[in-house]
C-alpha cells in the first residue's frame, strides 16, 4: 500500500522507517504541506498522512477522494486542521491521540519556568560575560494558583508537574472528571483568581478565542498566559492589547493562529511579514516557540508507531476504532 506523506520533516522519517519496515507501507516522503495546490500529489497513492498544518478542506478532500485516496492518518493528536463533515462517509480518518502527553505538559513547564525566572535572558547574558541580574527577578510559583482549562491527558500531566511546585490548582472542563481529584471551577471563577493559567482544551468552535478582550478583562492584574494547545483558542490582537495594557504580565506561546504560515520553517533570513507575530516576538514578557512541545524522542517513536499501526489495520481489514475519527458506514 502506497502512503503520500506530507510536510516532511528530517526527524520524521527514522521512525516511521522503521516502523514501516515489513508491513506492506510504501512511504513516500513528500516535503510541502498538503493544500488544495498539492493534493494533485496524492494521484496514485491509496494512503495520505498529514500533520497540523496541512490543510485538509472540503475541497482538499472532494480532490483526495477523486483520485482514489482511501484513508487519511494524522500523525497527530488534534484534528481541527481537518473537514471531518467533508470525511464523513467518504474518507476514514485516523489519528493519534495520545501519544506522550508528558511532552507537551513538560514543555508548558519549561516555557513557565523560564518566563517566569527569565532564563533565555540569563543565558545570552552569561555567554557575553555580562553578570548582571538586573530585571532578571521572577516569583515563587510554589503557592501560586494556577487555572487548567482541559484537563484531559495533558492537562492532568500537567497538573501533576505543578502540584509537585506546590501549586494551588483550579480546574475548568467542559465534562469534568470526577476522578482527578481536581478542584473544578466555572470559567469565570478560573480567570479572576488565577496567577497563571494554561490551556489543554481543544480548538473547537466553543474554545475558539475562549482568551480574548473579556476574559482578559476578568484575570488579574500580571497573570501568565501559557497556550501548548492551539493558537486560535486565543485571539492575538487582544493578548497583544492586553500585554500593552500591562494587564497580562507574560504569554508563553507554543501555538499562534497564524502558525501554518511560518512554523517549522526557517524565515531567519527574511523580513516577516506577520505584524502580530513580529509584535509578540518583539515584546520582552513573551516566548514564542514553534509548535514544539511534543518533540521528544518517545513522543516521535510513539506517533510512528500507531500511525502504521493504524494503516496496517485498516488496510487489513480491521480498523482500530480507538484511534478513529470517522469511517465510512458509521
Ligand atoms: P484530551 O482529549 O485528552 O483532553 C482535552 C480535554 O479538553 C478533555 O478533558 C475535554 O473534555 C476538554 N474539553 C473539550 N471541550 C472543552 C471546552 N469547550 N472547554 C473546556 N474543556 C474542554 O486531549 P489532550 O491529549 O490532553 O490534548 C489537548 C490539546 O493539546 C489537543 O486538543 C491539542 O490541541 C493540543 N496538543 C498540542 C501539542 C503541541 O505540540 N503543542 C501536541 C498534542 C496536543
Amino acid at each position: 500500500m502506497k502512503v503520500a506523506f506530507f510536510d516532511t520533516k528530517s526527524y520524521d522519517v527514522p521512525g516511521f522507517d522503521h516502523y514501516a519496515a515489513d508491513s506492506g507501507l510504501e512511504i513516500k516522503y513528500f516535503e510541502t504541506r498538503l493544500n488544495e495546490d498539492t493534493a494533485s500529489l496524492a494521484a496514485g497513492y491509496d494512503a495520505v498522512c498529514v500533520f497540523v498544518n496541512d490543510t485538509v478542506s472540503a475541497p482538499v478532500v472532494d480532490k483526495l477522494c477523486q483520485l482514489g485516496v482511501k484513508v487519511l492518518a494524522l500523525r497527530c493528536a488534534g484534528f481541527n486542521n481537518v473537514d471531518i463533515k467533508a470525511c464523513r462517509g467518504r474518507l476514514p480518518v485516523y489519528r493519534v491521540p495520545a501519544y506522550s502527553p508528558y511532552a507537551v505538559a513538560e514543555h508548558a513547564m519549561a516555557l513557565l519556568l523560564t518566563i517566569n525566572r527569565r532564563t533565555h535572558k540569563a543565558y545570552i547574558r552569561t555567554r557575553d560575560f555580562n553578570f548582571s541580574l538586573q530585571g532578571l527577578a521572577g516569583f515563587d510559583l510554589h503557592g501560586k494558583t494556577i487555572g487548567i482549562i482541559g484537563t484531559g491527558k495533558i492537562g492532568r500531566v500537567f497538573a501533576d508537574i505543578c502540584k509537585g511546585f506546590g501549586m494551588k490548582i483550579l480546574a475548568y472542563d467542559k465534562y469534568p472528571n470526577p476522578d482527578s481529584g481536581l478542584t473544578y471551577v466555572e470559567l469565570p471563577e478560573l480567570f479572576e483568581q488565577s496567577d497563571i493559567i494554561s490551556l489543554h482544551c481543544p480548538l473547537t468552535e466553543e474554545t475558539h478565542h475562549i482568551i480574548d478582550a473579556s476574559s482578559i478583562a476578568k484575570m488579574k492584574p500580571g497573570v501568565t498566559i501559557l497556550n501548548t494547545s492551539r493558537g486560535a483558542l486565543i485571539n492575538t490582537e487582544d493578548l497583544i492589547a492586553g500585554i500593552k495594557d500591562k494587564k497580562v504580565g507574560a504569554a508563553c506561546l507554543d501555538v499562534y493562529e497564524e502558525e501554518g504560515d511560518f512554523f517549522y520553517e526557517d524565515y531567519s533570513g527574511h523580513i516577516v511579514r506577520d505584524d502580530k507575530l513580529v509584535r509578540l516576538i518583539a515584546m520582552p514578557n513573551v516566548i514564542v516557540t514553534s509548535h514544539q512541545a511534543f518533540l521528544t524522542q518517545e513522543a516521535l517513536d510513539s506517533i510512528a508507531s500507531t500511525t502504521v499501526d493504524n494503516l496496517v489495520k485498516f488496510f487489513s481489514g480491521n480498523p482500530n476504532a480507538l484511534t478513529e475519527v470517522c469511517y465510512s458506514g458509521q
